[in-house]
């Protein structure tokens, strides 16, 4: 009986989605039961302390991450590193601002291979915009229902690859955009962007959604901006919309993207060739 292991850093709860979508196509397709399926949610920075158990090739592993300017979010980077695999197969997904994901997807790939799992299929969707909010919506709602369709359909292809691959060791290598070197990513630290109004209840959830615990809890919920990597979970979270975004580079940059990058992107889907 195979296993589905979900491993992924989400925020902004984008790639979760896509990533809950293709596993239903691919469960559905491998007859695998909703008990046969986790998920390692590694967004939490506890759970970024823990080290996976190996992976074998009873396992079929989902390896999802958002695209930061270009590349993989550097703490997604280095956990999904720590991995091992034997023989795994593995289903890359990188979910993106429709803007570009340039080397995102290589670099999982490039990862994964390094762990010991055979990618065979990989993905780039389109996630609703880290930096969006109601007057600058940059890719606003999506994942939306189409894009959903086609990461349950992308699982269920996916799930037939596996079924008529004899020899997954002999599988043709997975082929995916992108350059190496990688173009530069970025580095924690984050200008002084957010802003916490009087609106505030004091009731932490931003400080629960924070990948870097990068928000003080003493200091009135103020950012750490050197322990920020721009992630907007906290905004999103907040039940009171009393983080907001201030006026200055990142709400400059939003509105660049909004205008420049307003035009929905398609999904992207790849696959291996099974022998
Ligand atoms: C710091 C930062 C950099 C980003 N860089 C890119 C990028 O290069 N291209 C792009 O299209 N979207 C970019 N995004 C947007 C995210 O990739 C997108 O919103 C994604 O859906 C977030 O995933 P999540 O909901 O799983 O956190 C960036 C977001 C942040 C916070
Ligand atoms: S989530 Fe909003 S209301 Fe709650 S502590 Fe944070 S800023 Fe305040
Ligand atoms: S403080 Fe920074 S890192 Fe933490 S949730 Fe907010 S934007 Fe993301």
């Amino acid at each position: 009986m195979k296993k589905i292991t979900l491993v992924y850093f989400s925020p902004t709860k984008t790639t979760e989605t896509v990533l809950r979508g293709i596993t239903q196509g691919l469960a559905r397709s491998l007859e695998i039961s909703g008990a046969e399926i986790t998920a390692v949610n590694f967004t939490s920075p506890k759970i970024r302390e823990t080290e996976l158990e190996p992976f074998d090739d009873n396992d079929i592993v989902l390896l999802g991450a958002p695209v930061y300017a270009g590349r993989l979010p550097a703490d997604a980077a280095d956990f999904f590193k720590k991995m091992t695999a034997a023989g795994t197969p593995a289903i890359l997904t990188v979910v993106y601002g429709n803007r570009e994901y340039e080397d995102a997807l290589l670099e999982l790939k490039d990862i994964a291979s390094a762990c010991g799992f055979i990618p065979v299929s990989g993905a780039a969707f389109i996630g609703e915009h880290s930096f969006a909010s109601t007057d600058i919506p940059v890719a606003m709602n999506r994942p939306d229902e189409n894009d959903l369709k086609q990461a349950e359909d992308f699982g269920a292809d996916t799930g037939n690859l596996l079924k008529t691959t004899t020899e997954l060791k002999k599988i043709s290598a997975l082929k995916v955009p992108g350059n190496f070197p990688y173009k530069e990513g970025m580095g924690k630290g984050a200008p002084d962007f957010i802003e916490v109004t009087d609106m505030c209840t004091n009731c932490g959830i931003c400080a629960t959604a924070c990948p870097t615990e990068a928000i003080d809890a003493e200091k009135g919920y103020a950012t750490i901006a050197a322990d920020c990597i721009l992630c907007c979970a906290c905004i999103k979270a907040c039940p009171e919309q009393a983080r907001l975004m201030k006026d200055g580079p990142i709400k400059d940059k939003a509105r660049w993207l909004n205008e420049t990058c307003s035009t929905p992107k398609p999904v992207q889907l790849f696959f291996a060739t099974g022998v």
